[in-house]
């Protein structure tokens, strides 16, 4: 039998405690599908007293990180603390002292990505990162292997489980917002701070990193145009749905006249499109390409067992040598992307579905078309609604959708509609992707 892979595991919580399961429990598969073992050598965790899966050795466990990413019989660390302060530093001593690394950690890549793949080339070494996007969807093979011989046009994602969790129990079941979230947090499908996945940083993480991978465009999350799904209201959420249409916390990157879009938004999408039936926690990402055309992946984007098992794919990747040459060979963020250029915002076109309060009286309608018109956005369809309730019948919801427009135009056009004196509270408008 050749040589063991050995690994170090910095961190046993929810996708480490899945890695030492599925190492232990399916042995003989992996070392069939790696050609050696995969041997743990350490496990590193904080406290030594935590309860871990019964089926790793207590020696195997300690909290001394820096002699387990240092052990020079270890080949592979796999950084599964999170977070990008212990878990950087953690993963640059590791290229430095020659080892392969593999982590789940979009937030480190998304931010740091240059700097580590960057040691990595110096040491000769690769980072590993499957895990790191849509957990067990196999999103990062299929672009940077898969379709190597396309030219991506378009990635269009569900990457966050909790907003898709949350935004499905609206749909289906008329909940508000703070219910779905208490019941996505009742099953564990959010954290007791949910803000990260709810606020549209976690999809935007994973945008910059599917960016890179697909456009070799290296952009700061921070640079990506971002919604999240706080603030829908369920009133919206029912008018989608009369209108035929889903609303869907979107992660896009459209390729046009050589210059990048790129934003994480709700979005209305039509209900018999694949991605607008993607319910619960589920992930997909759709990918186009000009030789494939279109495809679509689908499945768990977090959880123990599905994330434990892109880790475990990359692992296995390395013990077989594939992941060197393919990391080696894509030279991720690195300089070849410094002349690439990202579309401003207010070009980007799009139809948009606006959902106005007015008061119930001639000429309304009248000064917000003008509106529109003046920014020369044109008008779709309008529907005017029901009074919400019997106290409030002097105001009703309005809803216009426009044809396609400049977002610029349309966010100009609704922003002069806040100061008309028919307008009874803010505007609501997400973009329509059909
Ligand atoms: N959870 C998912 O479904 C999922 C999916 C995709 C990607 N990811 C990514 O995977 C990574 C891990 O997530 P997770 O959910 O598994 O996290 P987690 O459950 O919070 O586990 C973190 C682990 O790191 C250990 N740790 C924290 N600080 C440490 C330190 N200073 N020294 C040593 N060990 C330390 C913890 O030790 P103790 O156990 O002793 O506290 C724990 O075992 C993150 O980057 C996350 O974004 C997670």
């Amino acid at each position: 039998m050749t040589e063991a892979l050995n690994i170090a595991l910095l961190g046993c919580g929810t996708v480490g405690g899945g890695v030492v399961k599925l190492l232990y429990e399916q042995r003989e598969r992996i070392t069939t599908r790696a050609g050696r073992p995969i041997q743990l050598q350490h496990v590193v965790v904080r406290d030594l007293s935590k309860p871990r899966p019964n089926c790793l050795p207590r020696e195997r466990l300690t909290a001394d990180l820096e002699r387990a990413v240092k052990d020079p019989s270890v080949h592979v660390v796999v950084e599964l603390i999170g977070g990008t302060g212990i878990a950087r530093d953690a993963v640059l001593t590791a290229l430095r002292a020659g080892k392969h690394v593999v982590t789940a950690n979009k937030a480190l890549l998304a931010l740091y990505g240059r700097e580590i793949h960057e040691t990595a080339r110096q040491a000769e070494r690769v980072v590993a990162f499957e895990a790191s996007v849509a957990g067990g969807v196999p999103i990062v093979a299929a672009i940077s292997q898969s379709l190597a011989a396309n030219q991506i046009t378009s990635i269009q994602g569900i990457l966050n489980g909790t907003s898709n969790f949350i935004l499905t129990a609206m749909s289906e079941h008329g909940q508000t917002y703070e219910q779905a979230l208490l019941e996505a947090q009742r099953r564990g499908y959010a954290e007791a701070d949910p803000t990260l996945d709810v606020d549209g940083s976690d999809a935007a993480h994973k945008l910059a990193i599917l960016a890179q991978l697909a456009f070799g465009v290296s952009v700061a999350p921070s640079a990506i145009d971002r919604r999240g799904i706080a603030d829908i209201d369920s009133m919206d959420v029912r008018f989608a749905n009369e209108l035929g249409h889903r609303i869907k916390l979107l992660a896009e990157a459209w390729l046009s006249d050589g210059l990048l879009a790129l934003q994480v938004a709700p979005v209305l999408l039509r209900a018999s499109t694949p991605l607008a039936q993607i319910r619960g926690s589920a992930n997909a990402i759709q990918v186009v390409g000009d030789v494939v055309g279109e495809t679509l992946f689908y499945g768990l984007g977090a959880g123990e067992m599905p994330t434990a098992s892109a880790v475990l794919a990359d692992l296995i990747d390395l013990a077989v040598g594939r992941a060197q040459r393919t990391y080696a060979g894509l030279k991720l963020w690195s300089l070849r992307d410094a002349g690439s250029a990202l579309r401003d915002a207010d070009t980007v076109r799009s139809k948009f579905y606006l959902r106005l309060i007015v008061a119930d009286r001639p000429g309304v309608l009248a000064d917000v078309c003008r509106c529109l018109a003046d920014e020369q956005v044109s008008i779709a369809s309008v529907i005017q609604h029901e009074a919400l309730d019997d106290e409030e019948a002097d105001v009703v919801p309005l809803v216009i959708l426009t044809h396609a427009a400049p977002g610029g135009r349309f966010r100009a056009a609704a922003a002069r509609m806040a100061s008309l004196p028919g307008i009874k509270g803010p505007s609501v408008w997400y973009s329509v992707a059909d």
